[in-house]
């Protein structure tokens, strides 16, 4: 799979919805639950991050989910590429770049969404072919105001800022023209998923599809 196609394909799964959220799963009790909440209320495409021993069935779990499209985040290396694949991942989150990584996700077929947080790193990603990258951590690197100065020279990069969003900032990322959705982990608060309230959850989702 090409970057050109990959970048498609995150294109086509980032335009669905303002939001991607990102979860961190500690009990496989909540992957599918949780999953439903988000796709009910209107997030289809999920990142469960490979940061919890969890994380892989939950991926096996909420792939199963109707409607929702579940992606791997946390990509670290081409191990975790395969793991993902073999998971059922249909996309896959990093929050920087390495050529291992890149190589891995061409070779293995994952349409990467590559992360970068400078001009530097946006271009290389670029000439690699990578069109639709991740913007992270965005709110420490300079928020909207840095977004929109790295695309004014860069304007064939579409971008997913992610890292410090939430429904206070989300507008001022997605008012820009390079800006295709944003992710966060506001809309899966690990208070709410312990207790089990999945409606919670759900009007969290509800608001979060609705800002734009
Ligand atoms: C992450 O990888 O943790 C994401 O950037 C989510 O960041 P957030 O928790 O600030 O939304």
């Amino acid at each position: 799979m090409t970057p050109a196609e990959q970048s498609r394909h995150a294109l086509d799964l980032c335009r669905r919805a303002p939001v991607v959220p990102v979860l961190v799963i500690e009990d496989l009790a909540h992957a599918r639950p949780l999953a439903e909440a988000l796709v009910a209320g209107g997030l289809p495409a999920l990142e469960v991050t490979l940061r919890t021993p969890v994380a892989l069935e939950a991926i096996r779990i909420m792939a199963e989910v109707e409607g929702g499209i579940v992606g791997a985040g946390t990509l670290l290396t081409p191990a975790d590429v395969a793991a993902a694949k073999a998971a059922g991942a249909r996309f896959g989150v990093s929050p920087g770049a390495t050529d291992r990584l890149l190589d891995a996700c061409a070779d293995q077929g994952l349409a990467l969404l590559p992360g970068a947080a400078t001009a530097t790193e946006v271009m290389v990603l670029l000439e690699r072919g990578y069109t639709m990258q991740k913007f992270f951590p965005a709110e420490s690197v300079g928020g909207a105001p840095a977004l929109k100065a790295i695309g004014g020279p860069l304007p064939q990069v579409s971008f997913c800022p992610t890292g410090g969003i939430s429904l206070k900032n989300a507008r001022d990322y997605l008012a820009l023209p390079t800006v295709v959705c944003v992710g966060g982990s506001w809309v899966a608060p690990r208070a709410m998923m312990e207790a089990g309230d999945w409606a919670g959850i759900t009007t969290l989702a509800a608001e979060a599809a609705a800002l734009r």
